[in-house]
């Protein structure tokens, strides 16, 4: 329950960091919610068709990866966090090549990235991720558009 805390705690700060600004502070609690509650945190650790891998900083949680292989053969990557004060490290590049390392055979690797998350576009463009579509959606009363992005392994 403890790496199970740690994760979730993590994962929230990441996310609150990331996406609060799109948020009021009454909308925050739950947009983060249905935002974390759309892969819960205890399923994912718990199924056997989600990788999932946890990256270590010293003896801090930095980060984490979550994918999925699919029956299309595309591997999904359904979440990729790394902590704000552990970001820009390098961190998530090792932990999307973990994750692509682990399915070799995968034909094409996908994602989905919030439009305003320029962050998160940075890094998925500079990794190569090439852009698929566009799906609006409605997180507690607020629209955003998600990207969806793709690439080829190597
Ligand atoms: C996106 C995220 C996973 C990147 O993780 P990271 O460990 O900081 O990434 P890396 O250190 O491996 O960065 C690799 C490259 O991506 C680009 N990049 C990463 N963060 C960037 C930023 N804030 N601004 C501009 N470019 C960025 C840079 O080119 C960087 O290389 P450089 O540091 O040598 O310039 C991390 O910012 C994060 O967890 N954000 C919150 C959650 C999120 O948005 N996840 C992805 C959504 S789908």
């Amino acid at each position: 329950m403890a790496a199970y805390d740690a994760i979730h705690r993590m994962m929230s700060e990441t996310w609150e960091d990331t996406y609060g600004c799109y948020f009021t502070a009454a909308q925050l609690p739950e947009a983060r919610r249905l935002w974390l509650d759309a892969l819960p945190l205890a399923s994912a650790l718990a199924d056997p068709n989600l990788f999932f891998v946890l990256a270590w900083d010293e003896t801090a949680l930095a980060g984490f990866v979550v994918a999925q292989l699919l029956d299309s053969n595309d591997l999904f990557l359904l979440r990729v966090y790394v902590h704000p004060e552990h970001q820009r490290r390098g961190i998530g590049t090792m932990l999307v090549n973990r994750a692509v390392m682990a399915f070799p055979d995968a034909a094409t690797i996908r994602l989905d990235v919030e439009e305003g998350n320029k962050r998160g576009v940075a890094f998925w463009k500079q990794q190569a991720f090439q852009e698929t579509g566009r799906k609006p959606m409605t997180v507690a009363g607020v629209s955003i558009s998600l990207v969806a992005m793709e690439k080829r392994p190597a």
